[in-house]
């Protein structure tokens, strides 16, 4: 099946930080696939920009090294990366000084018109300074967007002031706030089987579900990045944003339409209403985990503190939460959430365990009724699994049994899932918000994450040792077996 591609108007797309890690792995390999895929306008212009002096033809090799790194050969025939290489420019510039600016402005000028993308992949700390050179240069046109990656702040009060910053210069319909996670292809068939399908909407609630389990698990550990990870750790790197995000997606109710404010006012509501974890239940409602030495990924692999070189930190690599909801709709249905490095597999699902039957009327004879479960998995091999109870085939009377419906999405369409960056790159090109956090959002999520992160750094805990290679600190089995439910693992 080949997959539809939709072009997208002219645009001028500016990546700042262009020789950093993200545009390295993810940015222009995913341009490059967009380019391959005929969606790029050949009049399109991408132009690389950081403080780094550089040639052009010296960043084309840059950026020709990194689709050979990140692209699979089967995709990346010589002729198709020299014509992406083409289309690229450079320009250095210094955020904080003058130099470069007027030589942006002058590329930029002749096409005022234009779709203008400033993609901001640099420190939150370069936020402020980029965009007020872009104003003072009148690099701001009606057209323009920008593009801001995470982490918006370390807490409520630091994402205020940098949305603060940011928005001096752009209006709010022109930020995009890049949030990968909604741009992975099965977030958004999240959506489509809520909304597409007959089926799960009138039993999406309290009286038919039991809990819902949402799982990000990485086998790596924080590789190159702990002096920023040890900044940051797993409640901020992931679950302020993507884990929340997917709650959000699991949990609202249905928008009026697709719209981008129509899906954003109802993810703020959940956020909004998510019950305030207190000095009383953080004990019971929280666990916090931190790597130690063990096997990953079939070799020895060091501990969280031997790669930061360090004797001591709090920062943790793994956290598991408990989330309520207050709302008619999931009053009493608890959201388990868990994440962390160095875990067994590489593994990331949203499960939906639905109630048991109210009454069987088969004889013991049949054996047990497992309650249905909806799973649906990130990656790897993205798909959708409905776990259905039917009787053993043959005969010999009436024996039940659970099996699952599963749909793999590589099997069932056969095409390269794109990754979350080419859907949401065109999608700022298109103008379309949807997929991108808008500001209320991010403070209705930091306003609950907050009073965690106060908690833990009162506390005189260290986030409990676990061993690379496992499933977490058995306080986060405790967790979720205190309530008489456990994590959903394995194929079951
Ligand atoms: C990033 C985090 O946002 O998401 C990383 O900063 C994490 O720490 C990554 O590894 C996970 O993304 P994915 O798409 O590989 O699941």
């Amino acid at each position: 099946m080949t997959p539809r591609t939709i072009p997208v108007d002219v645009f001028d797309l500016v990546v700042f930080g262009a020789t950093g890690d993200l545009a390295k792995r993810k940015l222009l390999p995913a341009l490059f696939h967009r380019d391959v895929q005929g969606q790029i306008p050949v009049d399109a212009r991408i132009i690389g920009s950081s403080r780094r002096a550089m040639t052009r033809d010296a960043f084309r090799a840059f950026a020709l090294a990194a689709i050979e790194a990140h692209v699979a050969p089967e995709h990346r025939q010589q002729v198709l990366c020299q014509r992406f290489i083409e289309r690229l420019d450079y320009v250095a510039a210094e955020p904080s000084q003058e130099q470069g600016w007027s030589e942006l402005e002058k590329s930029l000028r002749p096409e005022q018109d234009r779709i203008r993308v400033y993609y901001l992949a640099v420190g939150p700390d370069l936020f402020g300074p980029i965009c007020e050179r872009l104003g003072q240069h009148n690099l701001v046109t009606p057209n323009s967007r920008v593009v801001v990656e995470k982490p918006l702040g370390k807490n409520g009060a630091s994402a205020k002031a940098l949305n603060e910053q940011i928005g001096r210069i752009f209006p709010e319909p022109s930020i995009y706030r890049i949030d990968h996670y909604l741009g992975k292809e099965t977030v958004q068939n999240l959506m489509a089987l809520r909304f597409a399908n007959a089926l799960f909407e009138p039993i999406w609630n309290a009286a038919h579900i039991d809990h819902v389990q949402i799982t990000v698990a990485e086998t790596l550990g924080v590789e190159g990045r702990a002096g920023y990870y040890d900044t940051s750790g797993a409640l901020r790197d992931m679950v302020q944003n993507h884990m929340l995000q997917l709650l959000c997606l699991v949990a609202m109710e249905p928008p009026t339409s697709i719209d981008a404010d129509a899906v954003r006012d109802e993810k703020l509501k959940i956020l909004q209403s998510l019950k305030p974890i207190t000095a009383e239940n953080i004990a019971n409602h929280t666990v916090r985990g931190q790597y130690r030495a063990g096997a990953s990924m079939g070799g020895a692999v060091n501990g969280y503190l031997e790669e930061l070189g360090s004797d001591t930190s709090k920062t943790e690599t793994y956290v598991a939460l408990k989330a309520e909801i207050g709302s008619w709709r999931w009053n009493g249905v608890p959201f388990y959430m868990r994440s962390g490095k160095r875990l067994a597999s590489r593994m990331s699902e949203i499960v939906v365990q639905f109630k048991p039957i109210p009454h069987s009327v088969f004889d013991a004879s049949a054996g047990a009724i497992s309650s249905n479960r909806l799973i649906i998995r990130l990656q790897p091999d993205e798909g959708v699994k409905l776990t259905l109870m039917i009787k053993d085939p043959g005969p010999g009377g009436m024996r039940l049994r659970s099996v699952p419906l599963d749909m793999s999405f590589a099997d069932a369409f056969g095409v390269r899932n794109p990754d979350a960056y080419e859907r949401l790159l065109m999608d700022v090109v298109r103008g379309n918000q949807t997929l991108f956090m808008r500001r209320d959002e991010v403070t209705a999520a930091w306003k609950w994450i907050d009073p965690i992160l106060e908690y833990w750094k009162e506390s005189p805990e260290l986030p409990k040792p676990y061993t690379s290679g496992t499933w977490g600190p058995s306080a986060s089995v405790a967790l979720i077996e205190r309530d008489g439910r456990t994590w959903h693992e394995g194929d079951d």
